[in-house]
């Protein structure tokens, strides 16, 4: 600035300096990038030039269900995992341990659901230790809808939440995108239409806890003869005021039966025709194991 400018240069000297800077190109501060999105669309636009194809979305194959009774809250699962059309566990468990006074149904992907429950069951403990407070359902419900839209859905969990705190019992399912409902009874999964259907017919509200049981024990079944992805056995967790019951199986809704017949056939009964034998040309090589020190 020079001795005798005038107050117009002063400002205009200010206004050059303003858009000079307005111009320099700053890094993005928060929200939300798709910079990824024009780059994983041309990946696949390459890889199906080269014969490669890209992994699909994962369905949900699980039927998992809640319902508010006069007393608290109970959850309802199926215990069947499965990979496309193979069953890879019978018996697993999809009701995950939140709270002592919290638990949470999981569908969608196996790992998903474990780590997410896990994870915010984690940071519930350490706020209820700075509280000295049981948690209640509803900051359980908000870590969890605010950690999956975080993520954009690409955390495949769908989730029904049920809990009893200080504003009594509560129950939520929570979307893999984040979207989150509060109602009196929630399904969930690929089983959830046919775990519908029941709660729609039988539904009532101030159930008594017997009652309750049965409606999503019978809901669970629907799921489990009706769809596919579902199966196995019926895991419930009763919660009310200061207890939980976790039952484990609660019921075995289709029990294998007992194979009568007999499939062992004496040796020889398949006679053998031809015989030939083909020797297999094989190179061998030295191979020598070496150990490792792990001490
Ligand atoms: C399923 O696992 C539970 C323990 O997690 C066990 O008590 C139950 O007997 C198992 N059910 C079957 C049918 O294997």
């Amino acid at each position: 600035m020079r001795e005798n400018d005038t107050i117009a240069d002063i400002f205009r000297e200010i206004r050059v300096s303003i858009m000079a800077t307005v111009c320099v190109r700053q890094p993005q501060f928060g929200g939300f990038s798709f910079d990824n999105c024009k780059r994983n669309a041309q990946l696949e636009c390459n890889a199906a030039k080269l014969g490669f194809s890209l992994p699909n979305a994962r369905k949900t194959g699980t039927t998992i269900c809640g319902v508010v009774y006069k007393d608290g809250v109970i959850l309802g699962a199926d215990t069947r995992a499965t990979e496309e059309m193979v069953v890879a566990d019978k018996n697993c468990s999809k009701i995950h341990y939140i709270s002592p006074n919290i638990y949470c149904c999981g569908a969608g992907t196996a790992a998903d659901t474990e780590m997410t429950t896990q994870l915010i069951s984690s940071n519930l403990e350490l706020h209820s230790l700075s509280t000295n407070r049981l948690p209640r359902v509803a900051t359980a419900n908000r870590m969890l809808k605010q950690m999956l839209f975080r993520y954009q859905g690409y955390i495949g969990a769908a989730l029904v939440l049920g809990g009893v705190d200080c504003n009594g019992p509560h129950l939520y399912s929570i979307y893999p995108h984040g979207s989150t409902d509060k109602l009196p009874y929630v399904t969930m999964g690929s089983g959830s239409l046919a775990a519908m259907a029941v709660f729609e017919d039988r539904y009532r509200p101030d159930l008594e806890e017997e009652e309750a049981k049965l409606l999503v024990r019978d809901a669970i079944a629907a799921g489990i003869f009706n769809d596919l992805g579902s199966g196995s056995n019926i895991d419930l967790c009763v919660i009310s005021k200061g207890k939980v019951d976790y039952l484990r199986p609660h019921d075995e809704a289709n029990k294998k039966g007992i194979r009568t017949g007999d499939y062992k056939y004496k040796q020889g009964t398949t006679g053998v025709l031809t015989k030939s034998v083909t020797p297999v040309q094989m190179e061998v090589v030295e191979e020598s194991v070496q150990t490792m020190d792990t001490s």
